[in-house]
């Protein structure tokens, strides 16, 4: 069976802290989308780590980990991930499995990523410039490359006939502003060490997985208001960051599926453009950012920082058939007077609790319920029912809204400050 766990607002909410925490209950750890635009932050033993395409469940030594046919992959960023994280996974090559059938990212895609970006001039979507958009494009246009075609004897030949199409998009572009020599020679040296991972046809691991009454967990990437279909289209990424993406992202059945797990800011935050509907573009929300530290573990880039929307939590539980709810960074929240939280919007004088279908072009005014905060020294060492009442009933709030159980509380980048109710 698996388990799904992913992000329920726009990316960076602590999927990586929380699949590494969880990982001990699972023989796989599998990432069904999204490649290396992600940076997953784990923090434990006083050390740090950021992952980008690597599952998260690399650093528990028992634990299996698939980078799965949904994903894409960068094959010099991927060298370069093995090479900061190999001296803690010393059997990364028996741990990491790659599926053949993932799409490779090519220097050229990254090229085409920023040519695109720079011809959109102000309306960019703010993209981490990984190449992620133009090789799912080729992904869907049926012209890409995958893992498995580096195999193969032709594979220079087809890699160069794929790289000329690209070039001659880029000069479409009137783009110049890039070097492809020496990236390719990186390439080229990062193919030759991806053919010695282990290489498999993971529809067929997940399936034995399955079979032999094995646990999976399949992490999400980005977050659910990024989804390519109901995420802040345009501003969205490229792949189906939701619970339905885990079976096309993998090769399973949805019967397969158990329990899916949202993960949530107690706040909210964003990266990049497009529309933000409780963002505070005031103090409090340079507060919040440099109280949580909010900025991009891949790019280093500022997040935007903003209250609770319920309204788009309601609608991201929904579409993902949320089981149980994770609530991350309430620690960030300490010590703050008062708590706003958006429980319904007003758009064009009428009060409504949906989701509009183009949030770019609706003007939406978020509709608060102001909670009392709590004190600044609230932690999970005693457990959930010794902990502040207000703490609580700002949790209570938040589950009776969207009727559904948080059932983790996480109070701390590391591991111990987690804290499992049920
Ligand atoms: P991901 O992309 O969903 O894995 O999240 P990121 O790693 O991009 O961003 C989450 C950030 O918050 C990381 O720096 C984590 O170390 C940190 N973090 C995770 N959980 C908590 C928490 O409960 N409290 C605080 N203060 N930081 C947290
Ligand atoms: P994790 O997995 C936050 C955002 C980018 C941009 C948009 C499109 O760490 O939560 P892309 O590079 O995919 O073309 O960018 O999506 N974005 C993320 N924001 N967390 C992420 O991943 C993100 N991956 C992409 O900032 O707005
Ligand atoms: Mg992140």
């Amino acid at each position: 069976m698996i388990d799904v766990i992913l992000g329920l607002q726009w990316g960076d909410e602590g999927k990586g802290k929380i699949a590494d925490y969880l990982t001990p209950k699972y023989d796989l750890v599998a990432r069904f989308q999204g490649g290396p635009n992600a940076g997953h932050s784990l923090e434990f033993e006083g050390k740090k780590f950021v992952l980008n395409t690597i599952p998260s469940g690399i650093f528990r030594q028992t634990t299996k980990n698939l980078i799965g046919n949904g994903v894409v992959i960068d094959p010099i960023r991927l060298m370069e991930e093995i090479d900061r994280i190999k001296e803690e996974c010393p059997a990364f090559r028996e741990r990491l499995l790659v599926s053949k059938k993932a799409h490779l990212i090519l220097p050229t895609h990254r090229i085409l990523d920023a040519a695109s970006e720079a011809e959109k001039g102000d309306a960019k979507i703010g993209s981490t410039l990984r190449g992620i958009g133009p090789t799912y494009r080729d992904k869907i246009g049926r012209s890409g490359l995958r893992v498995g075609d580096i195999l193969e004897s032709d594979f220079r030949a087809r890699y160069e006939a794929v790289r000329d199409a690209h070039l001659k998009q880029i000069q479409f572009f009137g783009f110049t502003d890039f070097d492809l020599g020496a990236d390719e020679i990186k390439f080229f040296q990062a193919i030759e060490f991806i053919q010695s991972l282990t290489l498999v046809n993971s529809e067929y691991t997940i399936d034995e997985y399955i079979r032999g009454g094995q646990k999976i967990l399949a992490e999400g990437a980005q977050g659910s208001l990024l989804d390519v279909e109901f995420g802040t289209y345009p501003y969205v990424t490229s792949s189906n960051t939701l619970s339905g993406g885990v079976c096309s992202g993998l090769g399973t059945a949805p019967k397969h599926i158990r329990k899916v797990y949202g993960i949530f800011k107690a706040y909210c935050t964003r990266v990049g453009s497009g529309p933000f509907p409780t963002e505070l573009d005031d103090e409090t929300g340079e507060y919040l950012r440099i109280k949580g530290h909010e900025f991009g573990a891949t790019t280093g880039r500022k997040r935007r920082t903003g209250w609770l929307d319920l309204v788009a939590l309601k609608y991201t539980c929904m579409l993902n058939g949320v089981d149980e709810l994770i609530m991350m960074k309430g620690d960030v929240l300490n010590g703050m007077a008062e708590l706003k939280v958006a429980t319904a919007y007003r758009i064009k004088g009428e009060i409504t609790q949906e989701f509009p279908s183009n949030l770019c072009s609706t003007e939406v005014e978020p509709l608060y319920e102001t909670l009392p905060g709590w004190g600044e020294n609230v932690n999970l060492n005693d457990g959930f029912e010794a902990m502040d009442q207000t703490f609580k009933d700002y949790v209570a709030f938040i589950e009776n809204y969207l009727g559904t159980k948080i059932a983790v509380i996480s109070m701390g980048p590391g591991r111990d400050e987690t804290l499992v109710r049920s």
